[in-house]
């Protein structure tokens, strides 16, 4: 917040997401607030809390409209507020094309190169289009000023940078691209990448998580636009107007505030022990998700399996728990993912299972917040096993959840995250027996090297939290804004 004033004095600051960080649901005749699984709500809600400003999001809830808490406009959070949430509402039709079509079977699997076959409609083009423009429009109808600092958030807005440089010419424009950017083979399969690159390069600043999306980035522009790229300062240029692309390491709020009602880890490690019927002393792996075919939930599955038939020791001595948070269902890739993950885990428990235990407890439905870091305090181990992933916050969120700083972290070497947190054990998760190598080693790893590990990666979360993350942004931002208003005045 002083940053902001003293950097950008007087900015309006908007975020533009499609997830909207609070959803009122209507449960038993009465509208429910939940707070969605989205790395990206976790990162930037805490930055809206301290920033204020507008959150313009679509109004996914399904409370009725009209009663106070699902309104259009609303003061959030709901019982301190520090902030407005904006709420567009969107048709099925533009749902069907926007959301599940070009942004989930479209450039979600294109961009994650997880082997699930990217699928681009002309129709499916036709709502994405139409609904950025839409929320171009809302950015200029909610902007008191002409030139804005708008923070426009992922893959479902590609097209939303260009749209507001359109209309709002001296705006500061953050686009933030939550997932990862493929090299350009892969990225030119889509048939409107010239548009999409196009449109994310009305940004000021276009952020990754890595340097190697970045670097992915420019090689598509270079390739499939007239443009002027400087690699040295990361700039590409393109009808006179330059965009800087930078790499931001997305991270979570330190202190953590769901950290705060917490009971101590004993007390959460005899709780989740006796809710699950397990005996006090089983030693337990968490992995913790939306259902997403890219979070290597099989995968990691199969080390478990694996992990019992190499050691048989483990049988009844450790269980593994994957809570994982339906999403996205209505698309086939998932609601088969949701199926096979079932009838694995029930053939991997009738295989390794004695009388009443069982190795997996697949436990599918949302988690409040609370409960996820009870589960994190409550384990022995945390396993993320993401196929690809832009960063991954829930390992960053297990180690912040370890202030007894015990608890082995493992961690896919293909999730951007994996860059930072290196005291982790780095896993491949296509290689099944290495990875229930590293689920024994965890579990037999001394208190004193797992203590050493988790200092470190603790220290690392505490120092570039998810503050770090967007002021970076923001000095940046400013620097360009002074920048340029010098240059007009001459
Ligand atoms: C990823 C995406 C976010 C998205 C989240 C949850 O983290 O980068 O944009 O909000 O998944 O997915 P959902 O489709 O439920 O919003």
């Amino acid at each position: 917040h002083q940053l902001l004033r003293e950097e950008l004095p007087g900015a309006q600051v908007m975020i533009v997401s499609n997830r909207e960080p609070y959803i009122h649901n209507l449960v038993e005749g009465k509208a429910t607030l939940q707070i969605p699984a989205s790395g990206l709500v976790a990162a930037l809600e805490p930055v809206m809390r301290a920033c204020g400003g507008v959150w313009i999001a679509h109004g996914s809830g399904s409370a009725d409209r009209e009663t106070v808490d699902s309104r259009d406009r609303i003061a959030v959070p709901p019982a301190q507020p520090d902030y407005t949430l904006r709420r567009v509402w969107l048709s099925d039709e533009e749902q069907d094309g926007y959301y599940y079509g070009f942004s989930n079977e479209g450039l979600w699997p294109l961009c994650h190169i997880a082997f699930v076959r990217p699928s681009f409609r002309e129709a499916d083009w036709g709502e994405y289009f139409a609904v950025n423009a839409k929320f171009a429009e809302i950015v200029v109808e909610e902007a008191t000023c002409d030139d804005p600092v708008v923070l426009v958030q992922d893959y479902h807005f590609a097209l939303l940078p260009r749209m507001i440089r359109n209309r709002l010419p001296k705006a500061t424009i953050i686009t933030f691209w939550h997932i990862p950017w493929p090299n350009s083979e892969t990225f030119g399969i889509c048939p409107w990448r010239n548009e999409i690159i196009e449109g994310l390069l009305g940004s000021t600043i276009l952020g990754f998580h890595t340097q190697f999306h970045c670097n992915n980035f420019i090689d598509a522009a270079d390739r499939f636009l007239e443009s002027r790229i400087d690699r040295e300062s990361g700039s590409i240029t393109l009808g006179g107007r330059e965009t800087l692309i930078r790499p931001y390491p997305i991270s979570i709020e330190w202190p953590p505030s769901p950290l705060a009602t917490q009971p101590p880890i004993d007390e959460c490690r005899r709780r989740v022990r006796e809710r699950l019927g397990l005996s006090s002393d089983a030693r337990i792996g968490v992995g913790i998700e939306r259902f997403d075919y890219t979070k290597g939930i099989l995968d990691r599955m199969r080390a478990v399996d694996s992990l019992l038939s190499l050691h048989p020791g483990w049988r009844e001595r450790f269980a593994f728990i994957q809570a994982a948070a339906p999403t996205r269902s209505k698309l086939s890739t998932y609601s088969s993912l949701q199926n096979e993950a079932a009838r694995l885990a029930d053939e991997i428990n009738k295989r390794h299972g004695v009388r009443d235990w069982k190795p997996i407890h697949l436990v599918v439905r949302h988690h409040e917040q609370d409960e996820v870091y009870e589960l994190f305090r409550a384990a022995d181990i945390c396993v993320v096993s993401s196929l690809h992933d832009g960063m991954n916050l829930v390992a960053k969120e297990f180690v912040a959840a370890r202030d007894d700083e015990l608890g082995v972290l493992i961690l896919s070497s293909f999730a951007g995250a994996s860059r930072e947190l290196s005291e982790a054990l780095i896993v491949n998760p296509y290689d099944t027996t290495s990875m229930a190598t590293a689920i024994d080693r965890a579990l037999h790893m001394s208190e004193s090297e797992q203590r050493e590990r988790m200092r470190l990666m603790r220290e690392l979360v505490r120092q570039h939290n998810v503050y770090g993350w967007a002021a970076q942004m923001l000095i940046h931002a400013a620097r360009l804004r002074k920048r340029e208003r010098i240059m007009t005045e001459d």
